[in-house]
């Protein structure tokens, strides 16, 4: 089983020998490993399950670090990028050869970030490679926002997990692509779309993709429980789904009828960000006590709702 610790040097030693590691950032817990290696790499897809055609993020510590590896950046993503890095927002750049293949499943982008995790820049910081690193969760499944998650699905797989404590955004990171003067949103995430406009005017979302999508986190299922999860108004799922095993994930009313169902509550007070951190423990709590169904609403479409939204809804597509 893995080993779940704060030992920076012990990560270190890993990711020079070509281990993959659970790291800590903001948004979700990262599998990580050396992003110029391609063993390593390799393993990454290995270890998570995941399809080769489904491209990996790219962490780095500074713009200039990032520079080695990209072929250049646009002057309205250098605007992004001091704006909100480090922090929750991804920039699909030109790649340089140097980013293998393997790592952009053939593209010529390269998906890049700088993380806002003490832990984890120091590490970066340390090393002279930058790390690819997807969700440290099983392909499809719902991402891990504490060290615990990532040893419950990965543990039997990886050597340690680097312990940063809970997600402090709790979303994966928004992902832009530039195509001249057009900046796409590829996947909602944990910078609200209003804040990224205000640095960089209108945006158009394009998170659906029915095949060959640019961004798998676009396939309509992901980010999906074990547990079938189904939304709208909940008293009226209740009622339809009277005598099954029922739980319960709600925005800020409590359902439980006193203790006739298991219910998750996102936020008493109503707050997006507060219920975007509990969004995927409380999928997984309530997937680990296995039910007959969740049921669930959609929260306020504003600020970091919109990202929350869309992974509930692509969590409540049934899977084949
Ligand atoms: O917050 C995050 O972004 C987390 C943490 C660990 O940084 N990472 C994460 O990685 O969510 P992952 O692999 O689960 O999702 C990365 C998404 C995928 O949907 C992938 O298709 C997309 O990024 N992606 C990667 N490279 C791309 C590229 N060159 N063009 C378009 N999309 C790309
Ligand atoms: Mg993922």
């Amino acid at each position: 089983m893995a080993r779940i610790g704060t030992d920076i040097h012990e990560a270190i030693r890993l990711l020079k020998q070509g281990e993959v590691i659970g790291i800590p950032t903001e948004t979700v817990y990262g599998l990580a490993g050396n992003a110029f290696d391609v063993e390593a790499v390799a393993r990454i897809f290995k270890v998570k399950n995941r399809p080769t055609f489904d491209p990996l993020i790219v962490h780095t510590s500074s713009l200039d670090r990032l520079r080695q590896f990209v072929e250049e950046i646009p002057p309205v993503a250098e605007k992004l990028a001091a704006q909100f890095w480090p922090g929750p927002m991804t920039l699909v750049l030109k790649k340089k050869s140097i980013i293998s293949d393997l790592v952009t499943s053939g593209l010529d982008t390269v998906a890049v970030r700088i993380p806002r995790h003490p832990l984890t820049l120091e590490l970066l910081e340390s090393i002279d490679f930058p790390l690819a690193a997807p969700s440290a969760n099983p392909f499809g499944y719902v991402s891990p926002t504490t060290a615990a998650h990532v040893s419950e699905q990965l543990g039997d797989k990886i050597a340690y997990i680097l312990d940063g404590g809970d997600c402090t955004v709790g979303l994966e990171s928004t992902i832009l692509a530039f195509d001249n003067e057009t900046i796409t949103v590829l996947r909602l995430g944990g910078y609200a779309l209003e804040d990224i406009e205000k640095i960089a005017g209108k945006v158009h979302v394009q998170t659906h993709a029915t095949s060959n999508p640019a961004a798998p986190g676009m396939l309509e299922s992901h980010y999906a429980p074990l547990t079938p999860i189904v939304l709208g108004d909940i008293p009226v799922l209740l009622n339809e789904h009277k005598g099954k095993r029922i739980g319960v994930l709600a925005f800020r009313q409590d359902y439980s009828g006193g203790g006739d169902y298991p219910c998750f509550i996102l936020s008493k007070n109503g707050n997006v960000d507060e219920a975007a951190t509990r969004l995927f423990s409380g999928l997984r709590q309530l997937d680990a006590l296995h039910l007959h169904i969740i049921v669930s609403e959609l929260v306020p479409e504003e600020g970091l709702g919109r990202a929350i939204n869309d992974r509930l809804r692509r969590a409540a597509v049934k899977r084949n």
